[in-house]
């Protein structure tokens, strides 16, 4: 029994809510596909948290191993998932391999459908799941990711219903400054400081803006079948 399974939790939003939870003192397993980036993560929070950490390495796309993991830890009270593989998935649609559209089609959407298929009947409390803005802010370079962004949302909604009690929801971040972009080649800081100036918070977002966002949508009862826009006001730009 855990109380919180973070997949994806070995680095960005996903640390930062494991960073957030286990000092309240929650117990916490973080799954990533990477089992030394699983263990740097483990000692930096066992230096800094209060509740036990355990790491899983498992494939979010792949069915034996989400079905292991949901196997191994029996039961867990919440499960909020940030895996995803953007890998070569950026530009513009006729350029974008299709292999690199499928594997986030697998990991992001299929894998968080796999997330509700074997959490079935393990998980007691909430599943959440991550999209992103530009399910609703499209820039002509990112069409699959904003595709499988904005089914997540649909299969949170399916899932409350089918999984109820167990509610499921859908946190949407805007831009927010973690590892994922270093896989993009571009000039990272030029990018933020130019959005950070258009968006109605002024700036970009951070890893702990979207984990405090995850935390509420676990503890807060009432909340099923939504997403939760963390964004600093992109998409009213
Ligand atoms: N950062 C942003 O600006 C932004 C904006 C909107 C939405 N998002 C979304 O937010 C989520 C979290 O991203 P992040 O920014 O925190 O990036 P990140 O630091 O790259 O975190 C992603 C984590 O997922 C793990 N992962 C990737 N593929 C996996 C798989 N197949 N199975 C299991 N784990 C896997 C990675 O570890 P391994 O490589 O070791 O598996 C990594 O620890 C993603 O869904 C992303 O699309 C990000």
């Amino acid at each position: 029994m855990t109380n919180v399974m973070i997949i994806g939790g070995g680095s960005g939003m996903g640390l930062a809510l494991a960073r957030t939870v286990l000092a309240d003192g929650m117990d916490v397993t973080i799954v990533g596909r990477s089992a030394d980036r699983l263990a740097v993560a483990r000692t930096e929070l066992e230096r800094t948290g209060r509740g036990r950490v355990d790491t899983v390495p498992a494939d979010i796309g792949r069915e034996e191993d989400v079905a292991g993991l949901f196997a191994r830890v029996k039961r867990v009270e919440h499960v909020a998932v940030t895996a995803a593989d953007a890998t070569g998935v950026y530009g513009r649609t006729t350029g974008v391999a299709t292999a690199a559209a499928r594997t986030i089609v697998d990991t992001k959407l299929l894998g968080a459908w796999l997330v509700g298929k074997h959490g079935a009947g393990r998980v007691t409390g909430s599943i959440t799941y991550t999209s992103g803005i530009n399910a609703y802010r499209p820039n002509g370079s990112n069409t699959i990711v904003a595709a499988v962004n904005g089914a997540l949302a649909s299969l949170a909604y399916g899932l409350a219903v089918e999984l109820a009690p167990v509610r499921v929801n859908v946190v949407s971040p805007g831009w927010v400054d973690t590892p994922i972009w270093d896989q993009l080649g571009m000039d990272k800081q030029a990018a933020f400081a130019e959005l950070a100036g258009r968006l109605p918070a002024r700036r970009i977002g951070t890893p702990d803006d979207i984990a405090q966002a995850f935390v509420s949508v676990m503890r807060n009862g009432f909340i099923t079948g939504t997403v939760l826009h963390v964004d600093g006001g992109h998409r009213l730009t």
